[in-house]
């Protein structure tokens, strides 16, 4: 069995956490926590070992709680860690951690892959690249756009690469998670240099790409507007499911209101952390003009990174096929089943 650590409990790590934890090839070894809030609580209602820094053991001893040991003690027991930590954290604790202790890793999404800070060479996607990030040492998992994005635009390069020229994409971003206690002050922003561009580009390195962000406020998913300018006319499809339906985390919705409606019919329905762990095509958005096809649909940011996460994970540390791989993940997180109910729910 392979030894995790979760190193980090905020949107990311809980939601980790509860995967991974359930799943039978691994010896979960436990959390990494910073800060003594509700969310330590939540740890050790869900039975997770807690780790703590050092310096910071007497802190949570005063507030009663039963620490494990240091977050050094867990990363020694560990096979592999999944950081989670907040935007550039990952790289002091490969520096300070990992590489001495000579341990893998996954970084999240907001690490870089250039520069001074770099935590990995590769970003992984399981459309694209999975296969190549097999028994690497480190990698980071692309953040919640990027995925969304990969997983959409894949399928249309297998179908149709030569015909397409170029794809331009408005991500609409939410401003912050469900959980975050910050304001979501009433601003609409714009992204000088969105990352998603070269994130994207570093797996699909011959695609033209152009994107535009804007955070809107709003904590209920991202929306992604893509154009795809073909260099003819649009190539025959009768619906977007033509395109989509075997697709691992896509689903085909009818008919919805808006991206809060999918969040809330997730909580109805009672999915872990209220994610649906998908992408979300709007088919009655789709329009087909000449050489140009537009494309809508919304991404559950926190939920669709998990199991790109436990994708990755099994690349690394087993090699396995592909194919297993998206079974293993499946049976862990029902996402076909949660496709077909959302799909039901929301057919036109
Ligand atoms: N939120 C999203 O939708 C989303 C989606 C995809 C990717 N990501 C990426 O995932 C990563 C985590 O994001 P998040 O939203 O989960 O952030 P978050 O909610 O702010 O949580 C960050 C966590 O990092 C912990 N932490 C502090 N110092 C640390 C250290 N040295 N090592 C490990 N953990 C440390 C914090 O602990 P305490 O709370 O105890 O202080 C906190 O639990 C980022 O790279 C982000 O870009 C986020």
């Amino acid at each position: 069995m392979i030894r995790v650590f979760i190193n980090g409990y905020g949107n990311i790590g809980r939601r980790l956490a509860s995967a991974f934890s359930h799943d039978k090839e691994i010896q979960f070894v436990g959390i990494g926590k910073y800060s003594v809030d509700n969310k330590v609580d939540e740890a050790f209602a869900k039975k997770f070992p807690v780790y703590v820094p050092d310096e910071k053991i007497p802190n949570f001893r005063e507030m009663g709680y039963d620490i494990s040991g240091t977050i050094s003690d867990a990363i020694k027991e560990s096979d592999l860690v999944v950081d989670a930590a907040k935007d550039g954290f990952g790289y002091s604790n490969k520096v300070n951690f990992y590489m001495p202790m000579n341990k893998h890793a996954i970084f999240q999404g907001g690490e870089d892959r250039t520069g001074e800070k770099k935590v990995a060479d590769i970003i992984h996607n399981s459309r694209i690249n999975y296969d190549k990030v097999a028994n690497q040492k480190y990698v980071i998992q692309g953040s919640c756009n990027v995925s969304g994005m990969g997983r959409i635009m894949q399928p249309m390069i297998e179908k149709f690469g030569d015909k397409i020229q170029r794809y331009d994409v408005t991500l609409i971003r939410r401003w912050a998670d469900l959980e975050d206690k910050k304001e979501v002050k009433d601003s609409i922003e714009w992204e000088k240099n969105p990352h998603h561009q070269d994130d994207v580009k570093s797996f699909l390195p011959s695609v033209k790409l152009y994107v535009e962000a804007y955070k809107v406020p709003s904590r209920m998913m991202h929306l992604h507007h893509m154009t795809i300018r073909f260099k003819d006319k649009v190539p025959y499809f009768d619906s977007l499911s033509d395109v989509y339906h075997d697709e691992f985390g896509v689903a085909v919705l009818g008919k919805t209101k808006g991206t809060a409606e999918i969040r809330n019919k997730a909580h109805e329905f009672g999915f872990e952390h209220d994610d649906t762990n998908m992408v979300h095509i709007h088919e009655e958005a789709m329009r087909k003009n000449d050489d140009t096809l537009k494309i809508l649909y919304s991404d559950d940011q926190t939920g669709i990174v998990i199991p790109e996460n436990h994708l990755l994970f099994q690349s690394m540390m087993f090699g396995r096929p592909k194919n297993k791989a998206y079974e293993q993940t499946d049976s862990l997180f029902q996402i076909s089943k949660k496709r077909d109910m959302l799909e039901k729910e929301f057919a036109a």
